[in-house]
């Protein structure tokens, strides 16, 4: 038996716009500008039929418009009573700013109290809530402003978080403002991927100059209004490793980690209380190019290397914080390889732990099956399926193993 710490959590992720229903932001709209064209780009690809099976199929129109979703705006309660069934104690979910803030410095008062809703329920069955604040979409106003490329929406996100600490502070302990700013920049800036679909060197540094400074203005706020807040962002690091350990690419390697990893966490070490780590990704470097052999893949063609965890986790000790999985999963629509995958991350989780490393909790994503941004509904990412033409909620086998895990605060 590997025994966890004691009062680990145990959790699993969502974020508002991939999971809610009926958002009105800046994604909806580029949805429904984008979803016919990259419907006929699925249509020139082939897909199991484990995944065009499914409803919505990836060449469809609808599977790019995030529509009502899995309507956990409204189901949130039948949501909360699944974590609790799964032994779950902890629950990172996000606020939707457009929802809070609809039109420029007007709050509106209905979705402030759903969201209370939301935390008393938790309270109510004793877990332990992980709120993010910005997991994305803009409000549509702020994106007529410029999004993030505007000068002012550090200063217009911190008036939102003063206003989330204020109304909810009291519910709240554990807080992300951003999550992975750093991947939001490069692939609405730089690789053009995501709206507003730029690819502008210096749009992109100043999105990330601004992502910066608003976390900052953030941070002050909150910790205004709730000196012991615990606050931290989401960071996306992947774990390069050098190919054959030569000293060429142990140098390659030295140098993306710092871009990709640390940079960002360097530049807010003074206003963060813990690392959120969200993990996904592994790069086997070799002379500048990536040589991963992919043994193992999702649905998305994402290699599953579960031990590059252990690696991603060392490298974080250098901040000597605690440190929240916030993120860390699979889409995998047949749950082939989900449960093989939770327990092999947890065993290297828990050999960081051994070598000291401060790891507090960690959050599978997803709770539920959910729209994946650019590709859409078709890439299962949950420990709960949903049948999108009910909206049922239907548990895979595996969160039940993540269940007995969370259950004994132990591996088998
Ligand atoms: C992360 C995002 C999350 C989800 C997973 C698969 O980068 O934060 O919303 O899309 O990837």
């Amino acid at each position: 038996m590997k025994q966890f710490p004691p009062q680990f959590l145990w959790g699993a992720s969502t974020s508002a716009h991939q999971v809610e229903g009926n958002n009105h932001n800046d994604w909806s709209e580029w949805e429904l500008r984008t979803a016919t064209q990259k419907a006929y780009r699925a249509s020139l690809h082939t897909f199991p039929e484990y995944i065009t099976k499914r409803y919505p199929d990836p060449r469809s129109k609808e599977n790019y418009i995030s529509g009502i979703a899995a309507d956990h705006y409204h189901r949130f309660k039948e949501d909360i009573d699944l974590l609790q069934s799964l032994n779950l104690n902890a629950y990172r979910f996000s606020i939707e700013w457009s929802r809070i803030e609809p039109q420029e410095g007007e709050w509106n008062e209905e979705a402030l109290l759903h969201y209370e809703e939301v935390l008393r329920e938790l309270a109510a069955q004793k877990i332990e809530p992980f709120v993010t604040l910005w997991h994305w979409p803009l409000p549509i106003w702020l994106r007529d402003k410029g999004g993030w490329e505007c000068s002012k929406t550090p200063e217009y996100f911190s008036r939102y978080a003063a206003y989330i600490a204020t109304r909810l502070g009291s519910h709240i302990r554990f807080w992300i403002t951003l999550n992975e700013p750093e991947v939001y920049a490069s692939k609405s800036y730089l690789l053009g991927v995501w709206p507003p679909q730029k690819r502008n060197y210096f749009a992109y540094a100043h999105v990330m100059k601004n992502l910066v400074r608003g976390h900052r203005a953030a941070y002050h706020c909150i910790k205004a209004v709730d000196p012991h807040a615990q606050i931290g962002i989401a960071k996306q690091n992947a774990y390069f490793e050098a190919h054959k350990k030569t000293l060429v690419n142990r140098l390659l390697c030295a140098l993306v980690r710092w871009y990709g990893n640390e940079k960002l966490l360097n530049s807010i070490d003074t206003t963060q209380d813990f690392i959120g780590l969200n993990h996904y990704f592994h790069y086997c470097i070799h002379q500048g190019a990536i040589c991963n052999n992919k043994a193992k893949k999702s649905d998305l063609g994402w290699e599953l290397y579960p031990e590059g965890i252990y690696h991603v986790l060392k490298d974080l000790e250098l901040y000597r914080k605690p440190i929240y999985i916030t993120e860390n999963g699979l889409a995998d629509a047949e749950d082939m390889y989900r449960a093989w995958f939770i327990k092999e991350t947890l065993y290297h989780i828990h050999r960081a732990i051994q070598e000291k490393v401060d790891v507090r909790g960690y959050f599978h994503w997803s709770l539920l099956d959910n729209f994946e941004w650019a590709e859409g509904f078709w890439p299962r990412f949950g420990l709960v399926e949903i049948d999108y033409h009910t909206l049922t909620r239907i548990p895979r086998p595996s969160c039940i193993i993540y269940a007995t895990i969370a259950h004994n605060n132990a591996l088998d």
